[in-house]
C-alpha cells in the first residue's frame, strides 16, 4: 500500500499508511480505512488502513510463523543489534517522528522530540539486556543436574494508547524483543502514525519479516480479536482501567493468555511547610500540565500542608498562568489541544461537575478559542474528597487541591482511591520523605520531583492502576518464562 506525503511545519515526509505485516505495508483485507485528525484543527490528516479481525489474524500467523522460524535462529547478540539499529535510525528520525506526534496527538514539538528521544533511548536500553538474559543451576541433590532456563512467552499482542504513541511503542516493543518474542503492536485509533513511521525504520534496522508487525484499528475491533485471540500468548495494554478489565476477562475467556496492564492513575502531590516551595511549585505545574495533564501518572490531586496554603495556591496560580497554550509547532508553546472530540467532551465534563459541586476556579475552566480542541490550565481549590473531581481520572489539565494538617492525614489522603500508580512528596526533612514514600500505596513515589520516568526504572501500578511492570530488569519478567530442567544422573530411582 502506498504511502502519502505530508507537509508539516517541520517540512515535507512520506506517510505509509498500509499495516505494517510481514515487513511489508499492505491493505485491510476488507480495504477499511479510517481517517485520523489533527486536534490543532480538527480536520482530518489522512486515511490510514484498519484492521479487522482478518487482519489481527493475517498478522498474528506472521508473527507465530517468525516466532516457529527464522526469529528462533537469531542469535541474542543479534537481537541486540537489531534493537540498537532501530534506535538509532529513529534519532536519525527524531525531528520527522517529533513532527508527527504533534500532529497527529497535539503535543509540543519540543516535548514530542523529548518522546522520540526517550523512546529511542529505551530500545537502546532493552538491546543491551538482550544477551544478558541468563537462567542459573539449581544443586537438588549429586544424581541429579537441574537448570533453570529464562525462554521467550512466544507472540505478544500489544495495545497502546494516544498519548504518548511512539513512547509506548518502544516501551513495549524493546522488552519484548530482547526477549526473543514476536509482536503484533496495535496502536490507538487517535495516533496510528508514528508507530507506521517507525514500522518502516523497523524493516531498515534488520528484523527478519513477521518480527514486529503494526497495525491500526479500533479498540472494539481489532483491540478485542487481540485480547481474544487464541494463538496470542501474552497480551499487553495500556490505558483506560475499564479497557483493561475487559483485556483480562477476554484473556480468562479465551487461552489464559498472560496479561500485564499499565492503567489509570488519580495520583497525590503532597508539599508539606518545609517544601522549597519554589521547586514543588515548579514540578506539581509540571506534574500536572505535562502533556496537557495526559498522562496515567499526572499529578491530579494536590495536597499542601496547612501553614503554606494559602501562599502555596497564589504561587501555583502565577507559575500555571505562564504555561503557552497553543500551536503545538510555535517554539514557546507547553501545552497543545486534548487529542480528540471525545476527551475534551469528557474533560469539560469534568470541570462543569466541579464547578457544580461547588469547588472553587482558581484559573482556567474554559475552552481556549474556539478551534482545537484547546483547554485553558485549569486549578480548582476548596475540593472535598467525595467530589468526582477528586476521585475520578480526568485525564486533562485539570488539578484539585485540598489542605491537609499533619503527616498522617497526607498518607491518608493520599491512599484514597482506588488507583495506585505514581505520588509524589516534597519536602526538605529526610525523615519525612522516607516516611511518607514508605507508607504510600503507590508503585512509583517521586521526592521533590514528578514525572522524571527512567528508562532504567520500573514503573506499574499497585492497587487499580495494573498488573505488573514495564521498564528496567522488571519488565524482562514480563517477557520471559521458565522453563525448569531436571536432568537424573544416578540410577533409576524406583528400580
Ligand atoms: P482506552 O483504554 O479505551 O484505549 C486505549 C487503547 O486500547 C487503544 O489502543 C484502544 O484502541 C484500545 N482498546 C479500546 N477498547 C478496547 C477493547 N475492548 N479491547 C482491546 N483494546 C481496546 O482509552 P480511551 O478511550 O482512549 O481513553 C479513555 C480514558 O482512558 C482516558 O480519559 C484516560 O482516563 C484513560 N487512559 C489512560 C491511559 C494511560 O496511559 N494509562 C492512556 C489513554 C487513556
Ligand atoms: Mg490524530
Amino acid at each position: 500500500m502506498s504511502s502519502v506525503e505530508l507537509e508539516t511545519p517541520q517540512g515535507k515526509y512520506s506517510q505509509p499508511t498500509g499495516l505494517f505485516i510481514n515487513n511489508e505495508f499492505v491493505k485491510a483485507v476488507d480495504g477499511k480505512t479510517f481517517e485520523t485528525i489533527n486536534p490543532s484543527n480538527e480536520k482530518p490528516i489522512v486515511a490510514v488502513a484498519e484492521a479487522t479481525e482478518k487482519d489481527v489474524d493475517i498478522a498474528v500467523n506472521a508473527a507465530r510463523k517468525a516466532f516457529e522460524g527464522e526469529w528462533r535462529k537469531v542469535t541474542p547478540e543479534d537481537r541486540a543489534k537489531y534493537l540498537s539499529n532501530l534506535a538509532n535510525l529513529m534519532e536519525k528520525h527524531l525531528d520527522t517522528l517529533a513532527a508527527i506526534e504533534s500532529l497527529d496527538n497535539g503535543k509540543a514539538f519540543s516535548m514530542a522530540k523529548f518522546d522520540v528521544s526517550m523512546a529511542a533511548r529505551c530500545l537502546r536500553y532493552y538491546g543491551g539486556w538482550a544477551d544478558k538474559i541468563e537462567g542459573k543451576v539449581v544443586d537438588t541433590s549429586p544424581d541429579t543436574f537441574n537448570y533453570v532456563k529464562k525462554e521467550p512467552i512466544g507472540v505478544c499482542g500489544q495495545i497502546i494508547p494516544w498519548n504518548f504513541p511512539i513512547l509506548m511503542w518502544s516501551w513495549k516493543i524493546g522488552p519484548a524483543i530482547a526477549c526473543g518474542n514476536t509482536v503484533v503492536i496495535k496502536t490507538a485509533e487517535q495516533t496510528p502514525l508514528s508507530g507506521l513511521y517507525a514500522a518502516q525504520l523497523v524493516k531498515e534496522a534488520g528484523f527478519p519479516p513477521g518480527v514486529i508487525n503494526v497495525i491500526s484499528g479500533f479498540g472494539k475491533t481489532a483491540g478485542a480479536a487481540i485480547a481474544s485471540h487464541m494463538n496470542i500468548d501474552k497480551v499487553a495494554f495500556t490505558g483506560s482501567t475499564v479497557t483493561g478489565r475487559s483485556i483480562l476477562k477476554a484473556a480468562a475467556g479465551s487461552n489464559l493468555k498472560k496479561v500485564t496492564l499499565e492503567l489509570g492513575g488519580k495520583s497525590p502531590n503532597i508539599v508539606f511547610n518545609d517544601a522549597d516551595i519554589d521547586n514543588a511549585i515548579s514540578w506539581v505545574n509540571f506534574g500536572i500540565f505535562f502533556n496537557h495533564g495526559q498522562c496515567c501518572c499526572a499529578g491530579s490531586r494536590i495536597y499542601v500542608q496547612e501553614g503554606i496554603y494559602e501562599k502555596f495556591i497564589e504561587r501555583f496560580r502565577q507559575r500555571a498562568q505562564k504555561n503557552v497554550v497553543g500551536d503545538p509547532f510555535a517554539s514557546d508553546t507547553f501545552q497543545g489541544p486534548q487529542v480528540s472530540q471525545l476527551q475534551f467532551d469528557r474533560i469539560m465534563g469534568y470541570i462543569d461537575a466541579g464547578k457544580k459541586e461547588g469547588a472553587k476556579v482558581e484559573i482556567g475552566g474554559e475552552r481556549k478559542g474556539n478551534n482545537g480542541y484547546f483547554i485553558e490550565p485549569t486549578i480548582f481549590s476548596n475540593v472535598t474528597e467525595d467530589m468526582k473531581i477528586m476521585q475520578e481520572e480526568i485525564f486533562g489539565p485539570v488539578c484539585s487541591i485540598s489542605k491537609f494538617s499533619t503527616k498522617e492525614d497526607a498518607i491518608r489522603l493520599g491512599n484514597t482511591t482506588t488507583y495506585g500508580l505514581a505520588a509524589a512528596v516534597h519536602t526538605t526533612n529526610l525523615n519525612t520523605a522516607i516516611e511518607v514514600s514508605n507508607a504510600l500505596r503507590a508503585g512509583t513515589v517521586w521526592v521533590n520531583t514528578y514525572n522524571t520516568l527512567h528508562h532504567q526504572l520500573p514503573f506499574g501500578g499497585f492497587k487499580e492502576s495494573g498488573i505488573g511492570r514495564e521498564l528496567g530488569e522488571a519488565a524482562l519478567d514480563n517477557y520471559t518464562q521458565l522453563k525448569t530442567v531436571n536432568i537424573r544422573l544416578g540410577d533409576a530411582l524406583f528400580g
